[in-house]
């Protein structure tokens, strides 16, 4: 099984539904860099990145870069994720760069995930749950999770783009990701949790061994 061709044919079908648009957002990934390769090929004006290691790819296929804060209005955001489920929620975070990708995600009218079939799950946890934390809230985060009856493990070594620390949160089965979202996010010093539930994905495009399957949001 080529992982990596699965990934491919995903990014590869989304194009012909950015054919049209100006500007678009990117998140971060294997998945999305074989999407930054194709986007040469259009007449793009230019692109929000989620992260330094998207924006680099732009930069070294010559896509102009824009910002989020001189953009009134964003069509388009389209990202990889970690896990989804048949209701396109997702966790997302697996590179780190959740709270931005949470940001142009929010901000884009319409968001295209695009995966290997291995991302669908029928319940989401399996992949550890990354949870973003400002570096002196640590200790306190990590007790209200654990009172809450999660096994956490920091990420070592590691501070995020926005100069914070991740606590990942594993042997997860999330029954109810819209309340394990807004929960988690309640806790202060937490920056955002790598569930997207009030932001999911509207369509989502699989790449499978048998092609192409794309679920739409109802
Ligand atoms: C980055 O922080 C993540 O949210 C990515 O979107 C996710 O990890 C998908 O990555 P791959 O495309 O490499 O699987």
């Amino acid at each position: 099984m080529n992982l990596n061709k699965l990934k491919k044919s995903a990014a590869f079908a989304v194009l012909k539904y950015i054919s049209l648009i100006s500007v678009i957002g990117i998140g971060t990934g294997s998945t999305i860099k074989h999407l930054i390769k194709l986007l040469p090929n259009l007449k793009l004006k230019g692109v929000i990145s989620s992260s330094s290691s998207s924006s680099f790819l732009l930069k070294k296929y010559k896509i102009s870069e824009l910002y989020l804060n001189d953009v009134l209005y964003l069509f388009l955001y389209i990202d990889g994720a970690d896990e989804i489920n048949m209701s396109l929620y997702m966790i997302k975070g697996g590179g780190a760069a959740l709270t931005k990708e949470k940001i142009i995600a929010t901000k884009a009218i319409k968001f295209i995930c695009i995966i290997d079939e291995f991302k669908m799950v029928d319940t989401l946890g399996s992949f550890p749950l990354p949870v973003e934390i400002i570096p002196m809230a640590y200790k306190f985060v990590k007790f209200e999770l654990q009172k809450l009856g999660y096994l956490t493990k920091l990420r070592k070594n590691f501070i995020t783009e926005n100069g914070n620390i991740i606590l990942d949160i594993y042997n997860l089965s999330i029954k109810k990701p819209n309340l394990i979202e807004k929960k988690i996010n309640s806790i202060p010093g937490v920056v955002t949790v790598g569930l997207f539930t009030y932001r999911k994905a509207d369509l989502v495009f699989i790449g499978t061994m048998y092609g192409i399957k794309i679920i739409k949001d109802i």
